[in-house]
C-alpha cells in the first residue's frame, strides 16, 4: 500500500474519531455513593458526563471529577423541585441522552424509629415518596426528549430488594438484619410499579427501561451502619457494584425492557 493511501486512512480515521459523538449519560444524586461511581466509571470510558447534585454549590467531589475529565459537566437537579428540573431541563434542550440514571435516593437507617411501626412519621413518608418515586419519575418526564433523540435511548432506575414484595413477605429472601423501613421499602415498591408502567408508555418510542437492585453496597453513607454477618456476606464493593451495573444497561435492550435485575444478572421477583 502507497504512503498516500496510508495517510488518507489514518486521516480519515482521525477525523472520524474526533467527530463521532460520544454516548451521554445523566445521572441524578451523583455526588456520592453509586452515582459518583457511575459517574466516574462513565467518564473513565469516554462518555459525556451529565453529572448532577443538589446542593446550592457544586460539591466537591463533582469539581474534582470535572476537573479530571473534560467530558464531565455539572448540573443541579433537585429531584422534587420542579423548578430546579425544568431550569436543566431547559439548559439542556437538544442534547441526546442515551442514558438517564435516576440515582438520587433517601435511605434512612434500620434502627430510626420514624420508619418502624408503633412511632411512623407520616411527614417523613411524603418526602420519601417525593425522592424515591415521584421524583424519578418527575426527571424522565422532563428529559424524555432528550432520550428519545439519542441513539440508545435507555432510562434507569436504581431500586432496591426493599421495594419487592416477594422478597419482603417470603421468608429466607431477605439477609437478617435488614428490617423493613417502612417508608424506603414503600417507595421502592411505588417506584417499581411505576416504572414497569413507564417501560410499557415509551415502547412505541423505542426507549427501554432498566430496574435495577444495586446490591448491598459499601458506600460512604452506610460506612457506620449496624450489619449483621448475613449481611456483610452479601455486601459488594460500589465499583464492582456499578461495574456489573453499566454491563446489564449496556445489554438493555426492548426485550427485557420493565424488568427487575439484581446486579448480578439475576431477576428479582417482584
Ligand atoms: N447503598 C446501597 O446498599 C443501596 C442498596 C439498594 C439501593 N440503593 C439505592 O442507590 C441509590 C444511591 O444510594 P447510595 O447508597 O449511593 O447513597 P448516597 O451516597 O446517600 O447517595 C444518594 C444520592 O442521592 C442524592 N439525593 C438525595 N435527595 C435528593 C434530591 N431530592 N434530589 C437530588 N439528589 C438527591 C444525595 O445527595 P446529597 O448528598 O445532597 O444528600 C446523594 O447524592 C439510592 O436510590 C438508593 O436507594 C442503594
Amino acid at each position: 500500500m502507497s504512503t498516500f493511501r496510508l495517510l488518507v486512512i489514518a486521516l480519515v480515521f482521525t477525523v472520524g474519531l474526533s467527530t463521532a459523538s460520544a454516548d451521554t449519560v445523566l445521572i441524578t444524586g451523583a455526588n456520592s455513593g453509586i452515582g459518583l461511581e457511575f459517574a466516574k466509571q462513565y467518564a473513565a470510558a469516554g462518555w459525556e458526563v451529565i453529572a448532577t447534585h443538589r446542593r446550592r454549590l457544586a460539591p466537591d467531589s463533582l469539581t474534582k471529577l470535572a476537573r479530571q475529565y473534560d467530558n464531565v459537566s455539572v448540573e443541579t437537579i433537585d429531584v422534587t423541585d420542579p423548578e430546579s428540573i425544568a431550569a436543566t431541563a431547559a439548559k439542556l434542550a437538544g442534547t441526546p441522552i442515551d442514558v438517564l440514571v435516576n440515582n438520587a435516593g433517601i435511605v434512612g437507617t434500620f434502627e430510626d424509629p420514624r420508619q418502624k411501626f408503633g412511632s411512623l412519621d407520616y411527614d417523613l413518608a411524603q418526602q420519601f415518596v417525593a425522592v424515591n418515586s415521584t421524583g424519578p419519575l418527575r426527571v424522565s418526564e422532563a428529559f424524555y426528549e432528550n432520550v428519545v433523540a439519542s441513539q440508545q435511548k435507555k432510562i434507569v432506575a436504581i431500586s432496591s430488594l426493599a421495594g419487592s414484595l416477594a422478597v419482603n413477605s417470603r421468608k429466607g429472601l431477605m439477609p437478617k438484619g435488614m428490617t423493613t423501613r417502612y417508608w424506603y421499602n414503600m417507595s421502592k415498591a411505588a417506584l417499581n410499579l411505576t416504572f414497569t408502567a413507564l417501560a410499557k408508555d415509551v415502547a412505541a418510542d423505542g426507549v427501554s427501561v432498566g430496574i435495577y437492585h444495586p446490591g448491598l453496597v459499601r458506600v460512604e453513607r452506610n460506612a457506620s451502619y449496624r450489619t449483621t454477618d448475613e449481611m456483610k456476606a452479601v455486601s459488594v464493593d460500589v465499583d464492582v457494584s456499578v461495574a456489573a451495573l453499566r454491563q446489564l444497561i449496556q445489554e438493555l435492550t426492548p426485550e427485557v425492557s420493565g424488568r427487575f435485575f439484581s446486579y448480578t444478572g439475576t431477576e428479582v421477583p417482584w
